[in-house]
């Protein structure tokens, strides 16, 4: 079995027991971390890799996408950007293009969005269905999905498709009938977009619990387009992530921090409806456990990119630049429930990126710049 030496590190981000270490190196093992120290303690490897006094951090773990989908929504962001509010009306739009494509065509637009996601340093994804709303076209969304990450969430109940409009509750017997019977095999987690125009909290809990019986872990969008019951029902069924977050109280607060439950931030999103962004350092100085995402989705945050987010997340959110990679690769982790991943201690999965920069504080610092030099996923290089 060989093994890999990264050395010359300037700074790598481990997050182990001394979180960001200067002048470092590590050994990677059969696809894992065998080893991290000090540059002037490093083992002898079979091959070897100077990082040149540059950064070294964990790969992004990018923990809210929905990357199955086709067709275009540039017209709808600029008439935002002219004054239009977000609706979750637009979702119908893509599903529609969804529904036409082939197979082919929406594997390519994955692994299109996938490569882009790598190109900037993101190591694992979660890609949620969604945008097929019948049971072929969700059956099919996380068999395409599951190409790409194991990852995988049925969000059949993403809104009511348009031939529901009339008998909303039928919808939620077939999302949580013979939907979630053709989707379960192929999905690890169940999500519901709960918000007004969307999903009411009795129909959410409803799905959620049904995934649940069916082995499903849940997660939720919540509190995205204003105060609702969305986070407290996260709190309730113990799900793994409440995604958004964008509008809460001080109760949504304590049971996030009381329940440990994981509030994903998706400041793509705030950024492209123009929206006020959430508040990252009130649920920091709660205790609460933050993760950063892209969401990236053809509607409401067409970014693929964790550089991007974390950059917004440290100019207007009160996050510190540590923080908020912290919140992109651990806290993408801890949302996806793994211990594998989202940090390069020993044990951990070698899925790294190597800066153009000699430190994380740059990934904010130079906002909009490419610093990604390297993607590592599982030890082989992929960028
Ligand atoms: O996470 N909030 C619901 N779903 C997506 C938006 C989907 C769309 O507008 O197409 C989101 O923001
Ligand atoms: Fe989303």
């Amino acid at each position: 079995m060989s093994t890999l030496l990264v050395t010359g590190i300037g700074e790598l981000v481990c997050w182990g027991d001394r979180p960001i270490l200067q002048d470092a190196a590590f050994v990677v093992e059969a696809g894992r971390i065998a080893w991290v120290g000090p540059r002037a303690q490093q083992p002898q490897a079979d091959e070897m890799l100077d990082a040149g006094g540059r950064a070294v951090i964990p790969g992004f773990v990018d923990s809210h996408s929905h990357l199955v989908f086709a067709g275009d929504r540039s017209a709808e962001f600029a008439a935002r950007m002219t004054g239009e509010p977000y609706s979750a009306g637009g979702i119908a739009t893509t599903v529609a293009a969804t529904r036409s494509a082939t197979d082919e065509q929406l594997t390519a637009n994955v692994a299109r969005l996938v490569a882009e996601m790598a190109r900037q340093g993101t190591t694992t994804v979660e890609i949620k269905s969604g945008y097929g709303l019948t049971v072929h076209d969700e059956y099919r969304s996380l068999a395409i999905a599951k190409q790409f990450t194991q990852e995988t969430t049925f969000l059949g109940a993403h809104v009511v498709p348009p031939e529901f409009a009339g008998d909303p509750s039928a919808y939620v017997e077939l999302v949580t009938g013979s939907m979630l019977d053709e989707c379960a095999p192929h999905a690890r987690w169940i999500d519901v977009f709960c918000e007004e125009g969307a999903f009411d909290v009795a129909a959410a809990r409803q799905i959620l619990n049904a995934g649940v019986t069916r082995g499903l872990k849940p997660r939720i969008h919540a509190n995205q387009l204003g105060h609702g019951p969305g986070v407290r029902l996260a709190c309730e069924l113990g799900a793994a992530a409440a995604d958004h977050c964008t509008y809460l109280d001080d109760a949504d607060i304590d049971a996030l921090s009381q329940t440990g439950v994981v509030a994903g931030l998706l400041p793509g999103v705030e950024f492209s409806t123009r929206s006020p962004y959430p508040d990252a350092r009130r649920l920091l100085d709660a205790g609460v456990t933050v993760a950063l995402a892209t969401d990236c989705n053809p509607g409401s945050s067409y970014t693929s990119s964790m550089p991007l987010c974390i950059a917004l997340a440290v100019r207007e959110m009160g996050m510190s630049p540590a923080e908020a990679l912290w919140s992109a690769t651990a806290g993408g982790a801890k949302s996806l429930q793994r211990d594998d991943i989202g940090r390069l201690s020993v044990g951990a999965r070698a899925d790294f990126a190597l800066l153009d920069a000699p430190s994380h504080v740059h990934l904010a610092y130079r906002p909009g710049v490419p610093l990604i030099a390297g993607t590592w996923k599982d030890g082989h290089q992929v960028v």
